[in-house]
C-alpha cells in the first residue's frame, strides 16, 4: 500500500476552512455577548479547530478539554471511553462543546450527556464536520461547519493513526477504504 500522505484528495481547502471558522466564531460571539461561555474541546481531533475558533471570537471565553476514544485506524469500535475529564466546574455555565467531526454521533452524545449531568446553564455543540448519511442524533447541533460524504477524512486536526493532523485543509483518504 502507498503511504497515506500520497493518497489524499482535497475536500475542503485551507481558505474555505478558515473562512467558515471565522463565520462561526462571529455568530457565537454575537449569541454569547456578555455571557463568557466555556468551550469544551474534544481531544485530540478538535485542538486546531478550538484554537482557531477561540482566536476568532471577540468576546470573553474560557476553554477546557475532555479526551475520549472510540477509534483505531479508520474503524469506530462502537463504545466511547473517557480518557481525560474536564477540570473546570461547569455548573451554571454556558458550555459550548467543540468537536472536529460527527460520524456515528456516539462520541458527541456521550459527551453531551456527561456535560448535562454537571448542571450547566446551557449546552450547545459546534462541529467542523458532520457526516449526515451516518450520524444518528436525537438532538440539535447548533453549528456545523460543513456536511461531508461518508468518507474517512484527515487534516485540520483529524488523524489517520495519529498522523496527518497538521494538514491545513481537509482531505479524503480514499485509497485506504479498500485495504
Ligand atoms: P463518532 O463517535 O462515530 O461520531 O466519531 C467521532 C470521532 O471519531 C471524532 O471525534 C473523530 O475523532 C473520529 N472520526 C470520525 N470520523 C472520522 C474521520 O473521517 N476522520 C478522522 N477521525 C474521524
Ligand atoms: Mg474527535
Amino acid at each position: 500500500m502507498a503511504e497515506p500522505r500520497e493518497n489524499l484528495n482535497e475536500l475542503i481547502s485551507e481558505a474555505a476552512v478558515n473562512k467558515r471558522v471565522k463565520e462561526i466564531a462571529a455568530d457565537i460571539s454575537q449569541k454569547y455577548n456578555d455571557e463568557t461561555p466555556i468551550l469544551i474541546g474534544i481531544l485530540n481531533g478538535s485542538f486546531i479547530f478550538c484554537a482557531d475558533l477561540m482566536r476568532a471570537m471577540d468576546i470573553d471565553c474560557e476553554i477546557d478539554f475532555i479526551k475520549v476514544s472510540s477509534y483505531t485506524g479508520t474503524e469506530s469500535k462502537g463504545t466511547v471511553r473517557l480518557r481525560k475529564d474536564i477540570s473546570a466546574d461547569i455548573t451554571n455555565r454556558h458550555v459550548i462543546i467543540v468537536e472536529d467531526i460527527i460520524d456515528s454521533g456516539l462520541t458527541i452524545k456521550f459527551i453531551r450527556d456527561r456535560m448535562q449531568e454537571a448542571g450547566p446553564k446551557s449546552v450547545a455543540i459546534v462541529t467542523l464536520l458532520l457526516k449526515p448519511d451516518i450520524a444518528k442524533l436525537d438532538f440539535d447541533i447548533e453549528w456545523v461547519g460543513f456536511e461531508i460524504p461518508p468518507d474517512f477524512v484527515v487534516g485540520y486536526g483529524l488523524d489517520y493513526d495519529q498522523k496527518l493532523r497538521n494538514l491545513k485543509g481537509v482531505y479524503c483518504l480514499e485509497a485506504l477504504e479498500s485495504e
